[in-house]
């Protein structure tokens, strides 16, 4: 990693919801130039919104000066086009977990982002990243830049190469996330769940089906695991922060990878993500929110 350069100052995020959101918080206050992307003009409001909360609230808390929060606020910006982001030297998507949806976007970037040795991230948590990297000309550029929920709390980032991805590409994308925005990395090879989510999810997962089956409530489950295993936050709670409907998609995704019945989602969860009970981020999951 000694001697490589990581000249990034222009950063695009695509979706501001939780998770770009948070990302666009990061290298906001690391010093870089952000331009956040969203589909419509409310949903851009909204992610604005929860960015300019979260930014509030760091301040509130004494992490930023006022002087901070206006500049970290100024090196913001926001648009409803991708075209934009010609002139950006990195773009970190971060949109709903769907394949195709990934794959359509990252086309458009390759279209329109100028700078020839830009790298072009997902922090998709379980879609293979080689198959967005060969829906674009330059799959030595894109890479796996997985951030943790909030993003500027947690501290680990994994990063994942696909295939195709270049080794300068890689050392680049680790000094940016290391030197620039000073998290924890590490690697994980291109499948599905990478290392996190690959021991977190089947353990979500089985935290559902006890639920369902009746062993227990969801608060003992909850209470189990905090109080014995001393984890910050239960199976359910946990469940309601990622986002319901992400973790149906990234077990969907396991599941389509390793046909292990361990990764397959129960139904209630999918049922709730069909009632649009998708946790913390509608108002009710396993837990109702005010
Ligand atoms: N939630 C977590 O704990 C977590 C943690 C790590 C990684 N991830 C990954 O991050 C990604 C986003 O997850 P999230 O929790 O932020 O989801 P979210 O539902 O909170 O936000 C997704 C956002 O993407 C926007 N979007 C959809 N299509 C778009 C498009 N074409 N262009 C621009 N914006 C678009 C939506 O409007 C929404 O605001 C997923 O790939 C997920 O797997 C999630």
């Amino acid at each position: 990693m000694t001697g490589i350069s990581v000249d990034i100052a222009r950063v695009g995020v695509v979706g501001c919801g939780q998770m770009g959101a948070g990302i666009a918080e990061v290298c906001a206050r690391a010093g870089l130039d952000v331009m956040v992307a969203e589909t419509t003009g409310e949903a851009l409001e909204i992610g604005r919104t929860r960015l300019f909360n979260s930014l509030s609230k760091a301040a509130e808390r004494g992490k930023i000066t006022s002087e901070e929060l206006d500049a970290t606020q100024a090196r913001l910006s926001f648009t409803t086009d991708l075209g934009e982001f010609a002139d950006r030297d990195l773009v970190i998507e971060a949109v709903v977990e769907n394949e195709q949806v990934k794959t359509e976007i990252f086309q458009v970037l390759d279209q329109v982002v100028t700078r020839a040795d830009a790298i072009l991230a997902s922090n998709t948590s379980s879609i293979p990243l080689v198959k967005l990297a060969v829906a674009t000309s330059r799959p030595d550029q894109v890479v796996g830049i997985h951030f943790f929920n909030p993003a500027p709390v947690q501290q680990l980032v994994e990063l994942i190469p696909a295939l195709t991805t270049s080794e300068g590409t890689l050392s680049r994308a680790q000094v940016f996330t290391e030197k620039v925005l000073g998290k924890h990395s590490i690697r994980a090879q291109d499948r599905s769940g990478f290392v996190v989510n690959a021991l977190l999810i089947p353990y979500l997962l089985s935290a559902i089906r006890m639920f369902e089956s009746g062993i227990a409530s969801r608060e003992d489950i909850d209470n189990g695991m905090e109080m014995g295993c001393a984890h910050p936050m239960g199976p359910l709670k946990l469940s309601d922060l990622i986002g319901l409907d992400t973790v149906v998609s990234v077990a969907q995704s396991m599941y389509e990878e390793y046909k292990e019945p361990l990764y397959a989602a129960p139904p209630l969860l999918q049922r709730m993500v069909d009632a649009g009970r998708l946790g913390r981020k509608s108002g009710s999951g396993f837990y109702t929110y005010g």
